[in-house]
């Protein structure tokens, strides 16, 4: 069930303003529930508060990438390309959090908002009433105090910054899955990517002119690695920060390239993002609709208001004419905190919208505004920030960083908040770095080698093609597979990659396993040869060895990926090599 109470006068910019029309029924909040939350408003914005359990675990807030549960962490829900500490900072920040005591609650803002996942409350108590802390404790080391997340009479916190007033929706359900389906329908329902989205990318390196990229392709079908997609980085158009969309001299005869990869069975995807150079088509007729301020010399579209999409998105949609597949929308998550380089806070677009709003609805403006531009040509494209209420964009997360746990974080968790998250592949410290990565990334929502700063095949450094072949092989026998499980994400919101805690309660601790469809994926590490491994109850089937595995705790000493099925969930597959059509 969705519960929807409105507390004191919400802003005008919030996320429900920009999704699709919901899938899931909303209701009003019962008093009962609704007398359990305490707001308020003062200087610093909307306060709320509602109480949560001693072992209340918390999870979602978008694409994190460090940590699961969030019990007793600070959350600053700012978006940023370079999140490397466990603050909140995301490329995708979602106001969205699921419990393990069977509710979740979504945060209607587009502010940088902040979650207190557990501070204790002043009960107004004297000291005569402490009487169960009485006795002194010795506590010899202060970090067991610190470590003590759980204290009785703790509370959630949310600040809204700036804000007068929030709609807060509260969601029921048995299992954390259900939960995040019901979540994920309330967004508008899953994306269903096109087979070939499900298949390989290759995106080649950004210095590459049309001969170059035509032989890498060659080179790939020659050495038959299965690949779909061809990204083509930044050099394809004549200024790129900010933007022109203009193909540049390097891909002079670029409709002849387009016929070719064609030919070959690939589609292409062109890197660009948003911030629109004086050069571009359309710089004049977006400039009323733009932003106060400039970045990379280039405007800031407010892709908020229709006619500002209208005129990117036929643009784009010219691009799309000529043969053009999907989108690699690049840095609209902006950073504060790495350059600079974005628009502050306090920019003031047409709408009436600010920057700290624009921060946090660019995913997902932009890829309704590319949506646009494909008309009706299906896409699965790339995006480096979306927002809440994104799940049926179909768009996967990316990013600079490369840390491996972190990208296997980032897979464990996009799931919880309607997002989707590509552990990409680029150039790799070895062999086992290259090896391990690409199982990883054969088993996520996206199967995507990014060489984008590379002039050639990164197997190339350690004589892998045979291990990428595999692999990717592998990808493509399980489309028919992963078409199941997207379709079950379209129709009721269900993940197809999502966090072992979701369908299985008892795996709270198990952070480095997730599911992909309904099989148990266990990645190993680079430079390792094994890992603990634990299943569910039940009779598994190893993917790659055959052998059967009883629930519970297994040491497992293989090159290959830990992948498992139920007993009589046997994967169906389809056929290896790439898609035509
Ligand atoms: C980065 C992006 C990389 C690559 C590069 C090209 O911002 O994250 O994947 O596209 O730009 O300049």
């Amino acid at each position: 069930m969705i519960y929807k109470k409105t507390f004191g006068m919400p802003e005008k910019f919030v996320p429900t303003a920009y999704a699709p029309a919901p899938k899931a029924k909303v209701l009003e909040m019962p008093a009962s529930l609704a007398e359990k939350f305490t707001f308020s408003v003062g200087r610093r914005g909307v306060k709320l508060t509602f109480p949560l359990g001693p072992d209340t675990a918390i999870y979602g807030f978008g694409l994190q990438l460090k940590e699961l549960n969030h019990r007793g962490n600070k959350i600053s829900l700012r978006c940023n390309a370079d999140p490397n500490s466990r603050t909140g900072d995301s490329h995708a920040p979602v106001p969205f959090f699921v419990t393990n005591e069977g509710w979740g609650m979504y945060v209607d803002t587009a502010r940088s908002a902040v979650f207190y996942c557990g501070s204790e409350l002043n009960r107004g108590l004297h000291a005569s009433d402490f009487e169960a802390y009485a006795e002194s404790e010795f506590v010899d080391n202060t970090r067991d105090l610190y470590a003590d997340k759980t204290h009785e009479n703790t509370a959630l916190t949310v600040e809204v910054p700036l804000a007068e007033g929030v709609d807060v929706y509260y969601f029921t359900g048995e299992r954390i899955v259900d939960l995040v389906a019901q979540y994920n329908l309330f967004s508008g329902g899953g994306c269903l990517p096109p087979d070939w989205g499900l298949g390989n990318f290759y995106r080649c390196c950004g210095r590459f002119n049309e001969d170059e990229v035509l032989e890498m392709a060659e080179s790939i079908r020659a050495q038959r690695i299965p690949c779909d997609v061809l990204g083509l980085e930044p050099g394809w158009q004549t200024r790129v920060y900010s933007c022109s969309y203009v193909w540049s001299e390097k891909f002079r005869n670029h409709k002849a390239l387009l016929g070719r990869l064609k030919e070959m069975g690939f589609k292409v995807n062109l890197w660009e993002h948003f911030f629109v150079h004086p050069t571009a088509p359309v710089f004049d007729a977006l400039l009323p609709y733009s932003a106060d301020y400039y970045v990379w010399h280039g405007l800031v579209p407010d892709l908020s208001l229709p006619e500002a999409q209208e005129i990117y998105a036929a643009h784009q949609h010219t691009l799309v004419e000529e043969g053009v597949y999907g989108f690699k929308v690049d840095e609209c998550d902006g950073s504060d905190f790495t350059g600079g380089w974005s628009y502050p806070d306090c920019a003031v677009f047409p709408s009436g919208m600010d920057g700290e709003q624009f921060h946090h609805l660019a995913g997902a403006l932009g890829a309704q505004t590319l949506m646009k531009a494909m008309g009706d040509r299906p896409t699965y494209s790339e995006i480096r920030a979306m927002g809440a209420l994104a799940a049926s964009y179909p768009f996967v997360l990316y990013s600079d960083l490369y840390d491996f746990n972190d990208y296997l974080t980032g897979v464990v968790n996009a799931g919880f908040s309607g997002l989707l998250w590509s552990p990409e592949v680029r150039q790799c410290a070895s062999r086992s770095d290259l090896v391990r990565r690409i199982q990883l990334v054969a088993f996520s929502a996206q199967s995507l080698i990014n060489a984008w700063n590379y002039d050639h095949q990164p197997w190339l450094d350690f004589d892998a093609a045979d291990e990428v072949r595999e692999m990717f092989e592998t990808r493509m026998r399980l489309v028919p597979y992963l078409r199941r499980a997207f379709k079950r994400y379209r129709d009721t919101g269900v993940p197809p990659v999502r966090s072992l805690v979701c369908d299985y309660p008892e795996a709270q601790h198990i952070e480095d396993e997730y599911i992909f469809g309904d099989m148990i994926v266990a990645p190993i590490a680079p430079e390792r040869h094994g890992r603990e491994v634990w299943l569910p109850a039940g009779e598994w089937v190893g993917y790659f060895d055959g052998k059967t595995y009883a629930g519970g705790l297994h040491a497992v000493e293989t090159e290959k990926i830990p992948v498992y099925y139920r007993r009589g969930e046997k994967p169906e597959e389809g056929r290896i090599t790439q898609f035509t059509e």
